[in-house]
């Protein structure tokens, strides 16, 4: 049996739509497991650049079954955006499977979730108001319509008839706003029913099936470790669960299958919405690092806020996902700088110094960074094509995290195209 988890180490955005893309020629499913179209993976296949919100990077290939598994909010006008453009751009859609437990995420998710930003005022999350948490919620709240729910139109009536009467009430009452309209909502649905239906499948066994007779999976998370419900700094944070945990649950496969856990992080640090940053970098450093990484959000075009590599929360990150190796991206981004800072512990306020991931809220909201500088390079490495080549400072660079982490780093990437990444020559790993 051989699962794999991809996880994202950080706050998301760690380029591991193109890392799956790069690995999944190993591997003959990729299935994505949480999260929906607050995602944005950039795939850069020769001269094409293509952006996912739901479809598992791995759609690409045509030999591949890519799967939508249960954990997944599901937005329908999406998705069907999404098989039509790649079709329109003569790519094939016919590897989809999309699980029947999945929910969906429909128009009043996207207006609650805007109108409860609006709410929180000076407390917002800084959502991509994308309905992700209203749908999370009426699943917890066991009153959310699922995939399978589309596929008969009696029961798909009674569901959106039931909850259109609670939230209609929230719209009108709460927010002021406008009720919003049964049937133009079912029309819409029924139409995207059509559509999806041919994909729908039980995917926890197709999963399964495929696991045990040694066809190996590739999990895909989305988001990051520290924007996970349970583990990241919430509240900040999304409302499932990025870590490789969630895999087993937003898929439906049991943990035994899974039997290795690749974290993905930069090579520095980016953030999107509010909450602490303990590395984050000063303003000067920050714009430099956010307009030669391109740090804008693949789903908002909200400016990223950027830092620098926070060997506490990647420790954290390698405990919780239980990570057996690490892939680092963007390292082509550091390399103007003369000198780069990696944060190694956080000072509290109490003046304690600790490298440990702080347990309570309070402790992370007011830690500041405690950094090393370690030596730049100062060339360009974008053109490097092996990683014997890179300028011995970055080679030192990458080393000196796999030493600090006790994790071995088996990517290293210098560019966004599939040949920009590089394997990193072994060195004493633990
Ligand atoms: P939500 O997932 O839209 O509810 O947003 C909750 C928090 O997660 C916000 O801080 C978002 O900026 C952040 N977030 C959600 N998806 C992503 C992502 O794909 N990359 C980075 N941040 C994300």
């Amino acid at each position: 049996m051989s699962g794999t988890v991809i996880v994202g180490a950080q706050w998301g955005d760690e380029g591991k739509g193109k890392v799956v893309d790069l690995l999944a020629e190993r591997f003959e499913i990729v299935a994505r497991y949480q999260g929906g179209s607050n995602a944005g993976h950039t795939v850069v296949v020769g001269e094409e650049t293509f952006k996912f919100r739901l479809l598992p990077s791995g759609i690409l290939d045509p030999d591949k079954l890519c799967v939508l598994g249960n954990g997944v909010v599901l937005d329908p006008a999406t998705l069907c955006g999404e098989l039509e453009e790649l079709e329109r751009r003569g790519r094939s859609t016919a590897g989809l499977r999309i699980s029947g437990n999945a929910h969906l995420v429909m128009p009043w998710h996207q207006i609650l979730d805007a109108q409860s930003e609006v709410q929180l005022g000076p407390l917002q999350i800084g959502t991509t108001k994308r309905g992700i948490g209203p749908a999370y919620a009426d699943k917890a709240a066991r009153i959310g319509i699922r995939v399978q729910d589309v596929l008969d139109r009696n029961i798909l009536r009674e569901k959106v008839d039931a909850a259109l009467e609670l939230k209609n009430q929230q719209l009108e009452r709460i927010y002021g706003l406008e009720p919003l309209d049964g049937a133009t909502l079912l029309a819409d649905l029924e139409r995207f029913a059509r559509r999806l239906e041919p994909y729908i499948a039980d995917t926890a066994k197709l999963l399964d099936d495929a696991l045990r007779a040694g066809r190996p999976v590739l999990f895909e998370g989305a988001q990051g470790t520290l924007l996970d419900l349970d583990h990241g700094t919430y509240p900040f944070v999304t409302s499932s669960n990025p870590v490789a945990g969630g895999a087993c649950t937003g898929s439906g496969v049991g943990p035994t299958m899974i039997t290795s856990v690749i974290g993905v992080a930069k090579a520095y640090l980016t953030r999107v919405g509010s909450g602490p940053f303990p590395s984050e970098a000063d303003p000067e450093r920050g714009d430099r690092l956010r307009e030669i990484g391109a740090e804008f959000g693949t789903v908002t075009g909200r400016e990223r806020r950027c830092g620098w590599l926070d060997l506490v929360g990647l420790k954290f990150a390698a405990r919780v996902n239980g990570m057996t190796e690490l892939i680092l991206t963007k390292l082509d981004v550091l390399s103007s700088f003369e000198t780069i800072p990696v944060c190694t512990a956080y000072r509290l306020r109490d003046g304690l110094v600790t490298s440990d991931f702080p347990p309570h809220q309070s402790d992370f909201h007011h830690a500041t960074g405690v950094f090393e500088e370690l030596p730049g390079w100062g060339a360009d490495i974008s053109g490097v094509t092996s990683f014997a080549d890179l300028p011995s400072a970055a080679r030192d660079y990458v080393r000196w995290v796999e030493e600090r982490m006790e994790l071995p780093v088996s990517l290293v990437g210098v560019g966004p195209r599939r040949d920009q990444m590089l394997v990193p020559d072994r060195v004493g790993v633990a």
